[in-house]
């Protein structure tokens, strides 16, 4: 199978806020709104190609065909715990959206990822999964993510994450090379401890005001 492609969404709107995230002093509040902001803004992108249906309606003049977005509601998969830093952005613009919550973490040693929680809507073989984590490091939380919807039916997956390392992006398209990814940037690399460089340091700490 071909390698996945990978989007990068360079709307000077999204760029611009990624790059107030990126400052150190960004306060707990201002990276929270902004990563609920760039959420939103990822989230019309990755649903750019969704079909739509006709459907019969009535204005207040007459009746007419138009258009719907077909088939069942989309299912957002956050990661937990940074994936939830782009969920009210993008119930925002989908608010009948399902969602499904896969709770990974990172091994610190190994920078495996361990599942914890997941509970998610029955039927995901006939629903769009939109899987979300901000940082797509080594790959492995998203490779993970991927793996458990799949096993549990999804077929049609995308993936959105804020920032992406290279070797995050090669994992990924090794191990799931059918799943799209949508990403505002791809940095210079990871370090040794597994963080993106120049990045933004911990997503999920900056987000939670927990360091
Ligand atoms: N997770 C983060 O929150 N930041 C990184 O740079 C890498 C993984």
């Amino acid at each position: 199978m071909s390698a996945s492609s990978v989007n990068v969404v360079t709307h000077p709107l999204i760029q611009h806020k990624l790059s107030l995230m990126r400052e150190k002093d960004r306060s707990t509040k201002g990276f929270r709104e902004l990563l609920n902001e760039i959420g939103m803004l990822l989230c019309y992108e990755v649903t750019r190609d969704l079909p739509l249906e006709l459907v019969e309606i009535e204005t207040p003049i007459s009746t007419m065909q138009a258009p719907k977005i077909a088939g069942k509601k989309l299912t957002f998969a956050p990661i937990l715990r940074a994936g939830v830093g782009f969920l009210d952005g993008m119930l925002a613009l989908v608010p009948s959206a399902r969602v499904a919550h896969i709770g990974l973490y990172r091994d610190p040693a190994t920078l495996q990822a361990v599942e914890y929680y997941y509970k998610a809507p029955q039927d995901l073989s006939d629903r769009t999964v939109i899987l979300m984590d901000p940082m797509l490091a080594t790959g492995n939380s998203a490779c993970a993510g991927a793996s458990l919807l799949k096993a549990r039916g999804a077929r049609d997956i995308r993936f959105v994450c804020l920032l992406a390392a290279p070797e995050g992006i090669a994992q990924f398209q090794l191990e799931h090379a059918d799943i799209p990814v949508w990403t505002a940037a791809v940095d210079e690399r990871l370090n040794d401890h597994g963080y993106i460089v120049p990045g933004l340091g911990d997503a999920g700490d900056r987000m939670f005001g927990t360091k």
